[in-house]
């Protein structure tokens, strides 16, 4: 029997992950997603290309590998049929290999309109969500009025959508949001793309991975947003609504915890973050301009300027320890060529005091207290080998492996699958 690695991110999201999974997807047999939706956006670069997904794994562009939408995922069909038709167009034919759980819950029009009225009504203490419908989608789903896939192919499908729209409906007039000029046309939308949806292979994949695991196959998970967005240990409430982290998976797709593999985590060189939170590295003048300028930081999904600031190790020391990881992926050490000097934060000045363990509270006056290291000038985007990379990254590498007590086993030099170091 096999086990199931796990990807993901140790920060707020976008960390690479689309990128690492397309190239790690080679030495597997299957790639699954277990949470999130279409707040997510996957990067994958190859021959000149770039394309993104939201709710597809990023396996999908290798055509022998078994792609599997898990039952923690939250499907727009909407979204699922615009990126089945990018795909196709491409000449891909993602009906023959993907996969889609029947537990995943589904995410309604309402869904999406009640996330607007939400963040409208909330002001300038609003999450900055990806609107996508997620909070109120998971909300159904533990408050235990959602739909999900299967239900799409049941006789009843109509009546128990119709019963949960007019109780959205009913929502959103208490925050008094006007819905009917956009509800016509996203609903006659979304009912069309339940045909694209019916099309592929619904399955009960709890199973199917149990029966993969028992023939050998090998599995990898792939995680959306990151480990710092968990609605259990992110920085609440400014956090998405599910379990980003490792322990994710075993709900997101039915599988036994005794089953981990490998826990690879992705972090950027530096960090970033999109929407509203705390961010205590994040820096408001030229360093952090020139961050977001030379990483090309806008979101994938949303295209928002993503806030920049230098690598935060209390937050990634904690994720580290939150997810089990075994091994690092460092992404976009390239984006760090060029600067005089790098800090990384090692402790939180919170009244004076330093602090290495992540506070209850984020949202209080924190100075980060920094360790500085020599920058590099040289341009690694070429490197093919380890020994080739700047000696002053190598320091910063081996600091970050002596603070986490883990191993830096990938080094992404650039956004194409190519541009990537495996250290032996
Ligand atoms: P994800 O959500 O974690 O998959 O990350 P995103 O795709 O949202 O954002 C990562 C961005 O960085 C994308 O535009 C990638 O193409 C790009 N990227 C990934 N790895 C590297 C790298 O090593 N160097 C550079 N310069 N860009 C990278
Ligand atoms: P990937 O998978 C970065 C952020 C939003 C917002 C908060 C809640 O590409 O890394 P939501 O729409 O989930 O209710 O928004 O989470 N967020 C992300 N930030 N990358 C993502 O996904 C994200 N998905 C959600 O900006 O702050
Ligand atoms: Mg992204």
């Amino acid at each position: 029997m096999t086990n199931i690695d796990i990807l993901l991110g140790l920060q707020w999201g976008d960390e690479g992950k689309g990128k690492v999974v397309d190239l790690l997807a080679r030495d597997y047999d299957v790639i699954t997603r277990f949470q999130g939706g279409p707040n997510a956006g996957h990067s994958i670069e190859f021959n000149g290309l770039k394309h993104v997904l939201h709710i597809i794994p990023s396996g999908i562009f290798h055509r022998d590998k078994i792609n599997l939408i898990g039952n923690g995922v939250v499907l727009d069909p909407v979204i699922f049929k615009e990126e089945i038709r990018a795909l196709e167009t491409m000449g891909l034919t993602p009906a023959d290999n993907l996969l889609v759980s029947d537990k995943a819950h589904l995410i309604l029009p309402t869904h999406r309109l009640l996330d607007a009225a939400q963040e409208t009504r909330k002001g300038a203490s609003k999450i900055g969500s990806t609107l996508k419908g997620i909070g109120p989608a998971y909300t159904d789903k533990t408050g235990r009025a959602g739909l999900r896939v299967g239900d799409i192919l049941t006789p009843s499908f109509k009546e128990k959508y119709d019963s949960l729209k007019n109780n959205h409906l009913k929502q959103l007039a208490t925050l008094e949001f006007d819905v009917q000029s956009q509800l016509d046309t996203m609903e006659k939308e979304w009912l069309a793309s339940l045909e694209t949806l019916k099309t592929f292979n619904v399955v009960s994949a709890e199973y199917v991975l149990h029966d993969y695991f028992m023939s050998g196959k090998r599995v990898l998970a792939e995680g959306a947003q990151g480990t710092l967005l968990d609605v259990d240990f992110g920085s609440y409430p400014f956090v998405t609504s599910s379990n980003t982290i490792a322990a994710g998976t075993f709900t997101g797709l039915g599988v036994a915890p005794g089953r981990t593999g490998r826990v690879y985590g992705i972090v950027k060189a530096y960090c970033t973050r999109v929407g509203s939170g705390p961010f205590p590295t994040e820096l408001h003048d030229d360093t952090g301009d020139l961050l977001r300028e030379k990483g090309a930081e806008f979101g994938a999904t949303t295209g928002r300027p993503r806030r920049c600031g230098w690598l935060d190790l209390v937050a990634l020391k904690y994720a580290v320890m939150l997810n089990g990881v075994t091994d690092i992926v460092l992404t976009k050490a390239d984006v760090l060529s060029g600067f005089d000097e790098i800090k990384v934060c090692d402790a939180y000045l919170m009244q004076g005091k330093p602090h290495t363990r992540m506070p209850f509270e984020q949202n209080v006056p924190i100075t980060p207290r920094y360790r500085t290291f020599r920058g590099w000038t040289e341009n690694i985007t070429p490197c093919k080998e380890y020994s080739e990379l700047p000696e002053a990254l190598k320091e910063y590498i081996s600091f970050i492996e002596q603070e986490t007590c883990t191993r830096v086993s990938i080094v992404s030099v650039g956004p194409d699958r190519v541009e990537t170091i495996k250290r032996v």
